[in-house]
């Protein structure tokens, strides 16, 4: 019988945008509500399901990178490590002209063998009604490229403005339904590709 220890995720997040921006505070505020509805299941399993995860939130503002370089020539070492030790990543990043921010691009490319095999979901964010469904099926061939295992569930936060009240709760609590799902096939994942890297020659 095979025995699976806890898993580890990584959350990816463009949180936010321009600090300077006229609107940024309440861009700030969507980073931080989607920030809790993300990281919120992992820890305090709002649902009936539990999982052992330990998760680690990175903001990509908050990455040293450089404009004049590119890739592994940026790599940050802290990163880099918080990428190699996780099992699974949890990418959350908002829609930009149908597509993903070049920040999050840019970040993503900072590492490359550390992503190998590993288990990764997406959840879009956006001002209109379809919660970055186009962001994220722009990111899957970029998933594939760096050798990450997307899920086929996703998270949608449209209209985002809207699901959430001032204090960040979650007004709309048919996404605890859905994060439970996408949570509970990203661990599945992690721990089948986890078992595979660990267990199986030739990866
Ligand atoms: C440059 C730019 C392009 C955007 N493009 C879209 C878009 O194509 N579709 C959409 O629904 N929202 C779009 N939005 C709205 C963002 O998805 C929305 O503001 C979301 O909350 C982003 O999070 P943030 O404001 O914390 O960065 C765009 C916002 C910016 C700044």
């Amino acid at each position: 019988m095979i025995q699976f220890s806890h898993a580890r995720l990584c959350c990816l997040g463009v949180l936010s945008k321009v600090p300077h921006a006229p609107s940024a505070s309440m861009r700030r505020n969507n980073g931080l509500k989607i920030r809790w509805a993300v990281k919120g299941p992992c820890q305090f399993e709002p649902g009936h399901r539990q999982w052992d995860v330990e998760t680690e939130l990175i903001d990509v503002r908050e990455l040293p990178m450089k404009l004049d370089d590119a890739g592994e020539q940026m790599k940050d070492p802290k990163f880099s490590a918080a990428i190699e030790r996780c099992d699974g990543l949890i990418i959350v990043t908002p829609e930009y002209n149908h597509g993903y921010p070049g920040l999050l691009k840019h970040a993503l490319d900072m590492n490359l063998k550390e992503y190998i095999h590993k288990a990764v979901g997406i959840c879009g964010v956006s001002a209109g009604p379809f919660g970055g469904a186009r962001v994220i099926e722009g990111l899957l061939p970029v998933m594939r490229e760096l050798g990450l295992v997307a899920i086929f569930e996703d998270v949608n936060f449209g209209n985002v403005a809207k699901i959430f009240d001032d204090q960040g709760n979650l007004l709309d609590q048919n996404y605890v339904r859905r994060l439970d799902k996408f949570l509970n096939e990203l661990v599945w994942m992690a721990r089948v590709l986890r078992h595979g890297r660990e267990n199986i020659p030739g990866a």
